[in-house]
């Protein structure tokens, strides 16, 4: 297949990002030296549409490696990194992706990206299982199953299935505890102050921060704040996640509140509409908006546009100012995507390891269980997560311990 990407030259930086993730990812790394020599995957065609940065690139080589035809597009136009999606082109894995581009090629991109007829797919984000049920279809037949990576996603698949609609069989891998306790919320904790400073170059430490959302990601990114010393407010919906925010020593109020008093604000809720012009109104001279829920709709851009004065513009890289008519300025960090995409490299490495040895052990099972699963959204078996937590702990240097016959047989009478 003919590639998409932006420019080829630009392969070597990309090789040496995925060679550097190569190093930090024990659990492919594992997968990759026991499946390259039996070839589970052998003549599988497989589309990987996950955020196109060097893990994503790890996992598709992995994939590869273990004998699948592998295409891979971006989940996200500006998550993508062009060095990186022509590093894997240059190993031989066809890539429809470009940073920046609009939502009519990012739909393109998916589109030519099915061409390959896929028989296991991994999305991220619920964009390809969309096109699967819509445009198209014709090639629900030749699928076996596939996986999705993000809580977005995995809402989007609920709502199919409980409407009797979703054509295939998927795996919410999101919903695994070696996925979501580790890479929502201390990979969303972690990299979205990553991206933060690293866009801003200021500091955290005595900022008022707002994270709008008390979920995995939430939580992470509020811990995260509190560790480089922000006083937290937490906005939510609901009154189970707002008690706990409380209980874990952080202010909750509505976000109405909360907007006269926050410097820097995360939507991480996957909800739309978190942060509207009445916030805006009140915000304070030089409020940060950041949103790192999977959709650019938490923060809504339109009300900025309409209250800006003038025209916005790019006061620093990834930072879009907007004047309000009273002088105020409110800049929002990379166009309000996910800014731990967008204005940085995404999750850590190790963590990342994580989430995409369960992907592949995603893939594993469904094609394991071709013919056997209905079409429904299914959670992968506890087992797996053990054996992943095993693997990574050793890999980590930590032992545990092991029940012994006795203790096991006083827990099975309780
Ligand atoms: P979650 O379901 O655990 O948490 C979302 C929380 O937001 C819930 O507690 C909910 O009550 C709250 N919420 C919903 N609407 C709200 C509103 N209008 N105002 C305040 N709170 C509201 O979901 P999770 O796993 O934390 O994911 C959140 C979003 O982040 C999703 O879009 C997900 O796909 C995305 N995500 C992003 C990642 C990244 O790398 N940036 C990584 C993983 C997930």
């Amino acid at each position: 297949m003919e590639s998409m990407i932006k420019d080829i030259g630009l392969a070597p930086t990309g090789i040496q990002k995925i060679d550097w993730v190569k190093a930090h990812m024990p659990l492919l790394n594992h997968l990759n030296e026991k499946y390259s020599k039996n070839q589970i995957f052998k003549g599988i065609n497989m589309v990987v549409t996950i955020h196109l940065e060097a893990k994503t690139a790890y996992l598709a080589e992995v994939l590869k490696n273990a004998g699948a035809n592998v295409v891979v597009t971006g989940s996200n136009p500006l998550s993508t990194q062009d060095d990186v999606a022509a590093g894997l082109v240059t190993k031989g894995i066809p890539v429809f992706a470009t940073h920046g581009c609009t939502n009519e090629e990012y739909d393109v991109y998916l589109d030519k990206a099915l061409d390959i007829k896929p028989e296991l797919i991994i999305d991220d984000g619920g964009d390809l299982v969309n096109m699967l049920h819509g445009s198209r279809k014709e090639l629900v037949a030749n699928l076996i199953g596939g996986s999705e990576e993000t809580t977005t996603g995995v809402h989007r698949l609920k709502a199919l299935a409980n409407a009797k609609k979703l054509a295939f069989p998927m795996i919410a891998v999101n919903d695994s505890y070696c996925k979501y306790l580790f890479d929502n919320r201390y990979g969303t904790g972690q990299s979205v102050w990553d991206g933060i400073m690293r866009t801003t170059n200021l500091n955290i430490a005595g900022k008022n921060v707002v994270v709008a959302g008390y979920g995995w990601c939430g939580k992470g990114v509020a811990m995260r704040a509190k560790g480089l010393g922000a006083n937290v407010i937490v906005t939510e919906i609901d009154p189970v996640k707002a008690i706990e925010a409380v209980f874990d020593g952080f202010k909750v109020m509505p976000m109405q509140e909360a907007a006269k008093e926050g410097d820097i604000f995360v939507t991480v809720t996957g909800c739309n509409d978190v942060i509207t012009k009445e916030h805006m109104k009140v915000m304070k001279d030089g409020a940060i908006l950041s949103n790192a829920g999977h959709f650019d709709v938490e923060v809504n851009r339109n009300h900025l546009e309409e209250l800006s004065i003038k025209k916005p513009y790019e006061i620093r890289k990834n930072i879009m100012s907007y004047t309000m008519a009273d002088g105020r300025e409110i800049y929002l960090l990379g166009e309000g995507r996910l800014v731990n995409l967008a204005c940085g490299d995404g999750h850590p490495v190790e963590i990342m390891d994580l989430s995409f040895a369960m992907q592949f052990l995603a893939m594993k099972y469904v094609l394991e269980n071709k013919g056997k699963l209905n079409n429904e959204l299914y959670v992968l078996p506890a087992e797996l997560d053990k054996e992943i937590a095993t693997l990574k702990l050793e890999a980590m240097g930590f032992s545990f311990d092991e029940l012994s016959a006795e203790q096991a047989a006083y827990l099975e009478q309780e």
